[in-house]
């Protein structure tokens, strides 16, 4: 109330009775591609003794410069080199909403709107209007994202990119990218103290996997007669805090490791802010008992390693479990190196056994003497392995070895 008051004393003391009655709303700053347009939606009042004179001999214009400065666009037409536009709205309303499609090269000043009557309805608007077309750029699109600065995993985050749309006959396209998976709204348009504006948005859940992404907010302004379009892009990256994420072990050696061997597990994990410490776990029955802390973990192997492994990464934001991790320890001892012995002992024993029946059968018949039997049965169950039976260079290698064992088994018979 008091405001109010105040504002209205302040105002007439400044400016009589005028500032109520005589006022104009429009934007002051407004720019856009040159090859478009920028419309400037507009409303004046005028005070209530000269209503009647705004009809449709009303004269309206804008002027540059300064107050009683030269006339670049009046009611229905262009009247200065190098402008072009229209005022678009009735002036019996008292809507001076315009539209430029052109000024000079570098066109730099304010122009002021004026309305006049056919008799003593003449008054120029302070206010200034400031426009620009920006020759081989675009408006900057606004790209904002809430809530703003570091945003949790788990939260859901706004991106929004607003470009003003100076032309509405040429409505830039506005773009977000890259595409989340989440809401995205088809683009909003929506006027702005006279200006208006395009907007688009995109609400998703933040994961880790958003960390570091850039994220840009395009804007592309079409222009007229088939000129090549105008382009504007802002990109931000952003900033995801979050707890340890993707936690693994990594093994220097695979399992199952030797025995002996100097094993080193690593604890891997991805955190923002980084892990701040590791712990080490063995799984007992369904407990976890805890092993070691750090981020390595080395052993010397012995059978008593085996077993199952968890590693936990912990951060400000949080703390992950690896998935568990199952180490086997492969002794050089007696269990599995064994077995070839074990068959080998069993088939030298079978063999042994077949001789020892030949000799029996020998002793029955006595035909031949004794070390001819003995070296014949020997050749003959030695085939297979000398390759006897085989052909050509095989053959030839397996009778001189024949030769060799027959020579001395029949030695060993004389000297015995
Ligand atoms: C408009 O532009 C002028 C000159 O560039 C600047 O001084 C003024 O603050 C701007 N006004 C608004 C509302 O942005
Ligand atoms: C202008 O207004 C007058 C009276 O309001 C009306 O007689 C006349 O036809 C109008 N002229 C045009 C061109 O609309
Ligand atoms: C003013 O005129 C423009 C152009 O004809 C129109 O789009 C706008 O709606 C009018 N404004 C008002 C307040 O009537
Ligand atoms: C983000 O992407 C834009 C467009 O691809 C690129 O111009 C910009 O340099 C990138 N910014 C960062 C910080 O990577
Ligand atoms: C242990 O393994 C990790 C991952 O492979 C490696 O970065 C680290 O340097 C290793 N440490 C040693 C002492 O070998
Ligand atoms: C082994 O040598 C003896 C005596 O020299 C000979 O009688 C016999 O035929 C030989 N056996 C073979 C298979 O060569």
């Amino acid at each position: 109330m008091f405001g109010i008051l105040a504002s209205s004393v302040v105002c007439v003391m400044l400016h009589g009775c005028l500032c109520t009655q005589w006022s104009i709303q429009m934007t002051e700053n407004i720019t856009a591609v040159s090859g478009s347009c920028i419309v400037v939606p507009c409303s004046f009042t005028v005070s209530p003794e000269y209503d009647t004179e705004l009809h449709n001999t009303s004269v309206a214009l804008w002027s540059r410069g300064v107050v009683g400065g030269p006339a670049v666009l009046k009611t229905d037409q262009t009247v200065a080199a190098g402008f072009k536009g229209k005022i678009l709205g009735d002036i019996k309303s008292k809507n001076c909403t315009t539209v430029f499609t052109e000024l000079p090269q570098g066109f730099k000043e304010a122009l002021l709107f004026r309305v006049e009557g056919p008799a003593n309805l003449k008054y120029t608007y302070p206010k200034e209007l400031f426009i620009s077309f920006q020759t081989g750029s675009a408006p900057q699109p606004v790209l904002s994202v809430s809530p703003r600065g570091e945003v949790r995993a788990g939260s859901t985050l706004t991106l929004k990119c607003r470009a003003i749309a100076p032309c509405p006959s040429l409505p830039p396209e506005v773009r977000l990218w890259p595409q989340m998976d989440g809401s995205n709204s088809s683009p909003q348009v929506y006027s702005e103290q006279g200006v208006m504006f395009v907007t688009v948005t995109e609400s998703f859940t933040v994961t880790p996997n958003h960390y570091g992404l850039n994220v840009t907010c395009e804007v592309e302004y079409p222009r007229r007669n088939g000129r090549e379009s105008h382009r504007e892009a802002q990109s931000m990256t952003l900033n995801i805090l979050y707890g340890p994420h993707n936690t693994r072990v990594l093994m220097s050696f695979p399992s199952p490791v030797p025995v002996g061997r100097l094993l080193n597990l690593s604890c891997l994990s991805e955190a923002n802010p980084p892990v701040t410490s590791y712990n080490w776990y063995t799984v007992s029955g369904d407990q976890l008992v805890l092993r070691a802390t750090g981020q390595e973990l080395f052993l010397m192997t012995s059978w008593a390693d085996r077993g199952l492994y968890v590693c936990e990464a912990i951060s400000p934001n949080g703390q992950e479990r690896s998935a568990i991790l199952a180490l086997e320890v492969e002794t050089e001892g007696p269990q599995c190196s064994m077995v070839p012995y074990v068959l080998c002992g069993v088939l030298a024993c079978l063999y042994v056994i077949t001789l020892l029946v030949e000799i029996y059968k020998y002793k029955r018949s006595h035909s031949q003497p004794l070390y001819t039997f003995i070296v014949n049965i020997l050749i003959m169950k030695m085939q297979p392995f000398l390759g006897v039976v085989g052909r050509g260079g095989v053959m030839r290698v397996g009778s001189i070895f024949v030769r060799i064992i027959n020579a001395t088994i029949v030695l060993w018979f004389h000297t015995v």
